[in-house]
């Protein structure tokens, strides 16, 4: 199983990046968890977004519809999910109803520096979700507060939130199965 795994911030020393490493190095065998970079994205465009769209865009696409899910870690801007996220999402949302996102199976978490975890910002992007019509994974919920004390070296390293981790991703290869044999 391919998962695509996107970081809602382009910090080097990102929580949430980190987090996605983790999940990569401790993905179960068959799962194969890639880290894509969505910085090099242009703003989006609707004038520029024709015959697929510029090159980068077209990759970005093509990795989105040859992964059988994503998933994504995000922070939290000013309460809800950062500009450089959404407009990935944005991208890849077209055509609408019909594009690499339809049916998709997503996972979704988010990391932030408040306890609140960046708990708004997940919610905002399952309703976002819901407009690409991709089959958001919705239990359990992980929102991992505090993370600068989670996370040591680029590394999850609390126990708690690694068994968080993992039992979100365990279902979620479940859910994901399930579907692909239907
Ligand atoms: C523009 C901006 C807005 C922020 N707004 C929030 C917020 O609304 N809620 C929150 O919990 N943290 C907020 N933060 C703090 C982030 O939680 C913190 O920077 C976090 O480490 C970002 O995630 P990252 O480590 O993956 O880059 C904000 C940070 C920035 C830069």
């Amino acid at each position: 199983m391919k998962i695509m795994a996107i970081s809602g911030s382009l910090r080097d020393s990102s929580f949430n990046t980190a987090i996605l490493r983790t999940m990569a190095e401790r993905a179960p065998e068959g799962v194969e968890i890639t880290l894509t970079d969505i910085s090099a994205l242009p703003f989006y465009n609707e004038d520029a977004d024709v015959d697929g769209g510029p090159s980068v865009v077209q990759s970005f696409k093509a990795d989105i519809a040859a992964a059988d899910a994503l998933l994504i870690a995000t922070p939290e801007y000013n309460y809800s999910v950062p500009g450089v996220l959404k407009n990935a999402i944005d991208w890849a949302s077209r055509p609408g109803y019909k594009s690499v996102l339809k049916d998709k199976h997503v996972a979704l978490l988010s990391a932030s520096m408040a306890g609140t975890g960046g708990v708004r910002a997940q919610q905002h992007l399952k309703n976002v979700f819901m407009a690409t019509l991709s089959r958001v994974y919705t239990a359990p919920e992980v929102v991992v507060g505090r993370a600068q004390d989670m996370v040591e070296d680029g590394r999850v390293t609390d126990a708690t939130t690694l068994k968080f981790l993992d039992r979100l991703l365990t279902g979620f290869v479940a859910e994901v199965t399930a579907g692909k044999s239907v």
